[in-house]
């Protein structure tokens, strides 16, 4: 082959395939720098921050705020009004000691969740694999109490 390197560059066109994926790449680059650039589209994370500031005080004036933290934990009173509730309720299939039955044990991994969140989702609207749902026969405050003393068993009676 002695044609010169210029011209056998221009044998290989580039696929169309790949223009298109250039181009567009280019095109959405553009869109979002302008996107998120205040000073263009007035896009901003302060305002996106208080609107969702706004959001959870509407929430909460409601009292519609999903709570996410145990407003029990480690508060002695409610950890022993919510043994004697395991005693009556959840005893029969976790067992006396929470080291399970017919349900799993309470005190090892959680597979649904070890937040605050997921283990009250559990124990109100109860798991797919026999766990029945509490929410409407204990309501919020007694599934969080029932719940730090769960978490009481699983903080402390893991010590040797
Ligand atoms: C009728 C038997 C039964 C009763 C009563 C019961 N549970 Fe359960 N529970 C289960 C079973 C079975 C599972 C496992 C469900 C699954 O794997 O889908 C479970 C799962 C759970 C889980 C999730 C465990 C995980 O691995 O994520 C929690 C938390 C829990 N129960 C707490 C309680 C509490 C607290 C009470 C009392 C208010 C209670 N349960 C009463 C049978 C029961």
């Amino acid at each position: 082959m002695d044609e010169p390197i210029g011209k056998m560059e221009a044998h290989n066109k580039v696929p169309r395939g790949f223009l298109v994926l250039l181009f567009g790449l280019i095109a959405f680059g553009v869109y979002y720098i302008a996107a998120y650039t205040p000073g263009i589209s007035g896009w901003s994370q302060y305002k996106v921050f208080s609107k969702e500031i706004a959001e959870d005080k509407a929430n909460a004036a409601a009292g519609t705020a999903k709570m996410t933290e145990n407003p029990y934990e480690r508060d002695e009173k409610s950890i022993a009004e919510g043994k004697l509730l395991f005693a009556e309720r959840c005893a029969r299939c976790h067992g006396k000691d929470l080291k399970g039955g017919v349900g799993p044990s309470l005190v090892g991994h959680l597979k649904y969740g070890e937040i605050d969140g997921k283990k009250f989702e559990s124990i109100s609207e109860g798991r797919p694999g026999g766990m029945p749902a509490f929410g409407t026969e204990l309501g919020r405050d007694r599934i969080w109490k029932v719940l730090a003393y769960v978490d009481s068993v699983r903080e402390y009676g893991k010590k040797p």
